[in-house]
């Protein structure tokens, strides 16, 4: 399988992706990442490509004349790379028609909390503000709306009483890099099918 990551940050579930590719085998894995794909400049996810010399691509929303002219060039630019998934790792923007009409059932996200709760882009301050006992992390794949497409896999973390967001999200981010992981390199190497909203991998 070929992945296609976006990132608009740090890179760790990516650099866990990369590290695990290179310890286990591309073979072994199933998978390996192609390229390395952010909607903005100068971010260390950008860096952890370039440093594993993977190719990495910008498309800004701002060199775009309206919205739907940059989730097309996203969509190109992704399209060049031939992906057979596509993996969001903390990417920050929701995407469009375009690239749904491309990547739609193939197209990954990881959010940092329990879905259906606390989606969009707060999930972790939303759940300690709600006083939620657990949360966790939700890898899912992409529909056309916001943090609600068919769950492929969850992790639970525990919410403590002297828990501030960073805290809280730094657990909820070692379990996602693994379930990240753990999920991307079964979709590779056995498939999956969407019953209704029951993602099966057989
Ligand atoms: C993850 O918790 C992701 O779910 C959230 O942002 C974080 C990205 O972390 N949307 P990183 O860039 O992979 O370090």
């Amino acid at each position: 399988h070929r992945l296609v990551v976006l990132v608009s940050g740090s890179g760790t579930n990516l650099q866990a992706l990369l590290d695990h590719i290179e310890k286990t085998g591309e073979q072994e894995y199933g998978a390996r990442v192609v390229a390395v794909g952010a909607d903005r400049d100068g971010i260390e996810g950008l860096a952890r490509a370039e440093r594993a010399g993977i190719p990495t691509f910008v498309v800004r929303v701002k060199d775009h004349g309206t919205r739907h002219d940059w989730d097309a060039a996203l969509a190109a630019a992704v399209a060049a790379h031939e992906p057979d998934l596509v993996v969001s790792a903390g990417f920050m923007k929701i995407v469009g028609k375009e690239f749904l009409a491309l990547f739609g059932g193939r197209f990954v996200n990881t959010h940092p909390a329990l879905l259906p709760s606390f989606p969009g882009a707060h999930g972790v301050r939303d759940a300690l503000a709600y006083g939620a006992k657990v949360t966790g992390c939700t890898v899912h794949f992409v529909d056309d709306g916001v943090d609600t497409g068919p769950i492929i896999a969850q992790g639970v973390v525990e919410i403590r009483d002297e828990d501030d967001e960073s805290a809280l999200h730094e657990r909820i981010k070692e379990v996602e890099r693994r379930l990240l992981v753990e999920v991307v390199g079964r979709l590779a190497r056995r498939g999956h099918r969407i019953e209704g909203r029951k993602v099966v991998i057989p």
